[in-house]
C-alpha cells in the first residue's frame, strides 16, 4: 500500500467500444427518469433532462465500518481500530450508476459490502427500497444496517455482487448450470425445470450458449467466466448490483465487451449499479455519477462529467492528474505525492493534509465535513470549498 497504481494502468478505449459507449451514453442518460435531487432545478428537472420521478432506491447515512485492530501476543487485546469506512453517507436512484473510486486501501470495496451486510457495519444506516408485492405500492424500505439476519436472507436476491475475479468466484467443481442456478435453489425458487429453463434464458442474455451448463469454469475464457459470474448474479433478478473492479482482471477489448453488456442488461432489467473500479476512464464512460474515497471517507461526490470537467477536491484533482488518458483538455494540477493515509492512525484534521499541496492553517487541526459545494449539488470536503451562495 501507498504507491499510487492508477498510474501504471495506461488505457485506452478500442475504437469499437469508444464509439458504442459514446452514442449509447445520451440515450442512456435521457432514459434514467431519477436523478439526484440536489441536482435538480426548482422544477424537478436535472442537468440532463431527467425527471425525478422516483425515491432512493438505497440510501446510506453516517455509514462505518470500523475494523479492530489487536495486540500480538497469546492474549490479544484490542489497541485500535481501523477506520476502513468512516461516515459514508450518499443516495443512489433507480437505474442509476455510482462510481466508487480511490486509491487502494480507500475503502471501496469495504463500504460495498457493508451495504450489502456482506460485513457488518459499526454504526449508520443504508435505507433499501426492498421489493415486497404484499406491502402498498409493492415496496417497503428495510435498514440493511440493522436487520436481523433471518429478515436479511429474502432480500439477498435483490441484492447481489460481481466480483473482480471470475475464476475464484466460481467453484471449480460445479457445473456452470449449477453454479448459476445455486442461488435458486438456496431460495427454494422453482422446479427443477423450471431452473433449467432460466439457466438457458440468462446464458443466452449473457452472451453465452445453453450447451455451457454442463461444462467447468476452467473450461472458459476469463471474459466467458465473467458472464458466467454476471448470469449468477442476475438469475435472481436483483436490483442493485455492486461491480467491485468487475472488469479489472480482464483484457482490454474483453472489458470493453463485458461493460457494453453491463449496460445493456442495466437497461433490459432496470438495474441499478454500484461500480467499484480504479479505471477512470471505464467510471467516467459508464457512471452517472461518482464518490470519490480517501482513507475510509467520500470527500468528493458529483455528477461524472461535473467531476471529471471540473474536479474540485484537491483529491480528486490528484487522481485525475495520476490518470493517463483522461482528457487532454482538463488542466492537470498536480500528481499525488506521498503515502495513502493509514486508516488504523489516521492525521489529525483533513486525513489528506500531508499530502495536500494546498493545504493551510486549518487543514491539519480541523476536519472539513462534507457539504454541498455548488448549485449543481456537488459535494466535497475541503476547507478551501464552501457552500454556494444562498444554500
Ligand atoms: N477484514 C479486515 N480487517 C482489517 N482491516 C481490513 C479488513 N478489510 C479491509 N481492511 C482495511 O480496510 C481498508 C480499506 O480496504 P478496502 O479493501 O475496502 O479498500 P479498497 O479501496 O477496496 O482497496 P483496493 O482498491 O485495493 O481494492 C484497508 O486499509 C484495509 O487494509
Ligand atoms: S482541507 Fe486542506 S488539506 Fe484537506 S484537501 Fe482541502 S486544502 Fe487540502
Ligand atoms: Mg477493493
Amino acid at each position: 500500500m501507498g504507491k499510487f497504481e492508477l498510474s501504471h494502468r495506461p488505457y485506452t478505449f478500442p475504437a469499437t467500444f469508444r464509439l458504442r459507449i459514446n452514442t449509447m451514453s445520451s440515450s442512456t442518460l435521457s432514459s434514467i427518469s431519477v436523478a439526484h435531487p440536489n441536482l435538480a432545478d426548482a422544477n424537478g428537472v436535472a442537468p440532463h433532462g431527467q425527471t425525478i420521478t422516483s425515491e432512493p432506491l438505497l440510501r446510506v447515512r453516517n455509514l462505518c465500518k470500523y475494523f479492530p485492530i489487536k495486540s500480538k501476543g497469546i492474549i490479544s487485546r484490542v489497541i485500535g481500530k481501523v477506520k476502513a469506512v468512516d461516515n459514508a453517507s450518499f443516495d443512489l436512484y433507480p437505474g442509476e450508476t455510482l462510481g466508487l473510486v480511490g486509491e487502494s486501501g480507500s475503502g471501496k470495496t469495504t463500504c460495498a459490502r457493508t451495504i450489502l451486510r456482506a460485513l457488518s457495519p459499526t454504526s449508520g444506516t443504508a435505507h433499501f427500497r426492498a421489493k415486497d408485492p404484499s406491502a402498498p405500492g409493492g415496496h417497503r424500505v428495510v435498514d440493511l444496517a440493522t436487520l436481523p439476519d433471518r429478515d436479511l436472507k429474502p432480500l439477498r436476491t435483490q441484492m447481489q455482487m460481481i466480483f473482480q475475479d471470475p475464476y475464484s468466484s466460481l467453484n471449480p467443481r460445479m457445473t456452470v448450470g449449477d453454479i448459476i442456478s445455486e442461488p435458486l435453489l438456496i431460495h427454494n425458487i422453482g422446479t427443477p425445470a423450471e431452473r433449467k429453463d432460466k439457466v438457458v434464458a440468462i446464458l443466452r442474455k449473457v452472451g453465452l450458449k445453453p450447451e455451457h451448463m454442463n461444462r467447468y469454469p476452467h473450461a472458459f475464457s476469463g471474459g466467458q467466466r465473467q458472464r458466467i459470474g454476471i448470469a449468477r448474479a442476475l438469475i435472481m433478478r436483483p436490483s442493485l448490483v455492486v461491480a467491485d473492479e468487475a472488469v479489472s482482471a480482464l483484457d482490454v477489448s474483453v472489458q470493453a465487451q463485458v461493460i457494453n453488456l453491463l449496460m445493456d442488461l442495466q437497461q433490459e432489467f432496470n438495474l441499478t449499479y454500484i461500480f467499484v473500479a480504479h479505471n477512470l476512464s471505464v467510471v467516467r464512460h459508464i457512471c452517472n455519477r461518482v464518490a470519490v474515497m480517501y482513507a475510509g471517507r467520500i470527500v468528493e461526490l458529483a455528477e461524472t462529467e461535473e467531476l471529471f470537467s471540473n474536479p474540485r477536491h484537491p483529491y480528486t484533482q490528484g487522481l485525475m492528474a495520476a490518470e493517463p488518458n483522461i482528457d487532454p483538455d482538463i488542466p492537470m494540477q498536480f500528481a499525488l505525492a506521498g503515502e495513502v493515509a493509514d486508516t488504523g492512525n489516521l492525521p489529525p484534521g483533513c486525513a489528506f493534509h500531508p499530502r495536500c499541496p494546498k493545504k493551510f492553517a486549518p487543514c491539519d487541526k480541523q476536519e472539513p465535513v462534507l457539504q454541498k459545494v455548488a448549485p449543481s449539488g456537488c459535494q466535497a470536503s475541503c476547507h478551501l470549498l464552501t457552500p454556494p451562495a444562498g444554500s
